[in-house]
């Protein structure tokens, strides 16, 4: 445990948060690969909702983009907590070891996912967000070739 944690710990201790803190620990440090799963789940269902808007197949709706857009670049945050490097030989994971020993550049796509779904939040029709919708596209296939297990 490193001391600034230590430190942490131990106000939380004091203020009698502790149980709770517990819970939420038990939940979201409990297991990663599933949860990581789940949000990749939950951005690939974004995915399928914003194609839609960026075919025209579904009318334009700017708070729809917004929502969605949003959510994904909280999960471009969030994802990169759910790799500790403990994980790599889950029997359960399709993660590649490799992201384990390129970890600085598998974050850095994490971060592009969130740049680029935050700048194709800003779109304004169609036809402005079709080529921020491809980009951010790019950005999972990319790190699905390199980082992500085929599926055997
Ligand atoms: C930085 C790398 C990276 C980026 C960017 C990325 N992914 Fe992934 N994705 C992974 C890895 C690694 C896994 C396997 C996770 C595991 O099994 O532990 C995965 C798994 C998935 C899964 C399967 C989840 C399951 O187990 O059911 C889906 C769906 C998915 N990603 C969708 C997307 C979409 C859509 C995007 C782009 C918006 C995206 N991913 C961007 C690395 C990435």
């Amino acid at each position: 445990m490193t001391p600034t944690r230590t430190v942490v710990w131990t106000a939380i201790a004091g203020a009698g948060l502790a149980l709770a803190v517990t819970a939420v620990q038990a939940s979201a440090a409990g297991n990663p690969v599933e949860e990581r799963q789940m949000t990749m789940k939950q951005v690939g269902s974004a995915m399928k909702d914003l194609s839609g808007l960026a075919s025209g197949q579904a009318p334009w709706d700017a708070a729809k983009l917004k929502d969605l857009t949003n959510g994904i670049a909280g999960s471009a945050k969030k994802l990169k907590s759910l790799y500790p490097a403990n994980t790599a030989a889950d029997p359960k994971t399709s993660a590649d070891p490799k992201i384990w020993t390129n970890k600085a550049d598998f974050d850095k796509r994490l971060a592009e996912m969130g740049t680029l779904a935050a700048a194709a939040s800003k779109a304004t029709s169609a036809e402005t967000f079709k080529p921020a919708f491809l980009a951010l596209a790019g950005t999972c296939k990319s790190c699905h070739d390199l980082y992500r297990k085929k599926k055997t």
